[in-house]
């Protein structure tokens, strides 16, 4: 079955995905030949370097093989259609995973092929963000006693942990300025989950006793040009010292990233002792392993 967002996954999908990734980061080298003679394709529409690499090595070391397409050969959209590009790589591979600009172009692809498609990221979720991002919190505290504030704008990234996290029975509060907020239906299918949601527009309210502190970049690929604009909009919900400061004493800092220090993050949070952001980019490589294993294995 196709992974394109959190939205499809249930708790016990997810726990068991975040189990897989726990083995994996145990034993580099299980499951090394499961997917032998297996290949995987990797599209790219939009710019990488963690989901890309990690990818990569998650195939090769079940002993499948990686193609990495980028889209500025292949030309979605452009050359051909989205549905199109979808029939004729299903006739090549074993699992094609893909980045996009549309949501919807995933839902397309995946009613045209066959072979699983798994989102490497959207405009509407992040969810081997998300799964690896379980697999952090879950080295540091049980997911149903934890509050996560996640800062900045309700997309992506926000969408796929909001759904992830209350799958797992995490209260998520997500702080955001007005006009930034995520989407309603998902806020609402979140809310329908174990943990519970809530948005806010007050930045201080949102970190006010979490475990765990998360942002993102304030413009996501794609909205380059809004950047000057959204740089004001988010200034209050900066991830400083002194905000980090309102969460609890032991609570973790976590960025999928690419971060821009000095806007959503300043250094002082980013290389701050209890900042997990490594922890998480490694974490891609173990998860997107348990979820190679989960689809073909
Ligand atoms: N977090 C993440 O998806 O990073 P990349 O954009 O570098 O793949
Ligand atoms: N929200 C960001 C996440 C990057 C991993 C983006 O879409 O660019």
């Amino acid at each position: 079955m196709s992974l394109l967002g959190m939205a499809d996954m249930n708790g016990d999908g997810l726990g068991s995905l975040v189990e897989s990734a726990v083995a994996m980061k145990g034993d580099p080298t299980l499951n090394s030949t499961l997917l032998q003679g297996q290949a995987i394709g990797l599209f790219f529409a939009k710019q990488s370097l963690r989901t890309w690499v990690s990818c990569e090595v998650a195939a090769i070391q079940l002993g499948a093989h990686p193609l990495a397409i980028r889209d500025d050969t292949a030309g979605m959209g452009t050359r051909e259609s989205a549905a199109d590009v979808g029939r004729v790589l299903d006739r090549y591979l074993d699992l094609l995973a893909m980045r996009v600009h549309d949501h919807s172009d995933l839902v397309a692809i995946d009613n045209e092929t066959d072979v699983p498609v798994v989102n490497l990221l959207s405009d509407l979720e992040h969810p081997c963000q998300a799964v690896a991002d379980m697999q952090t919190i879950a080295e540091h505290r049980p997911l149903p006693e934890t509050r996560i504030a996640f800062l900045g704008d309700g997309n992506n990234v926000c969408h796929s942990l909001m759904l992830a996290g209350t799958a797992l029975g995490a209260d998520v509060v997500v702080g955001c300025p007005s006009g930034y907020e995520p989407n309603p239906d998902l806020t609402k299918l979140a809310g329908e989950r174990t943990g519970s949601v809530t948005v806010t527009d007050d930045p201080e309210e949102a970190v006010s006793g979490a475990d765990v502190v998360y942002t993102d970049v304030w413009a996501s690929m794609g909205q380059e040009s809004e950047q000057d604009l959204r740089r004001r909009h988010f200034a209050p919900f900066q991830v400083n010292e002194k905000l980090f400061a309102l969460a609890k004493p032991d609570a973790i800092f976590m960025h999928c990233l690419p971060a821009h220090r000095g806007e959503e993050v300043t250094d002082g949070v980013m290389d701050h002792p209890r900042s997990v952001v490594f922890d998480q980019a490694e974490n891609r490589l173990h998860s997107f392993k348990a979820i190679l294993v989960d689809q073909l294995g």
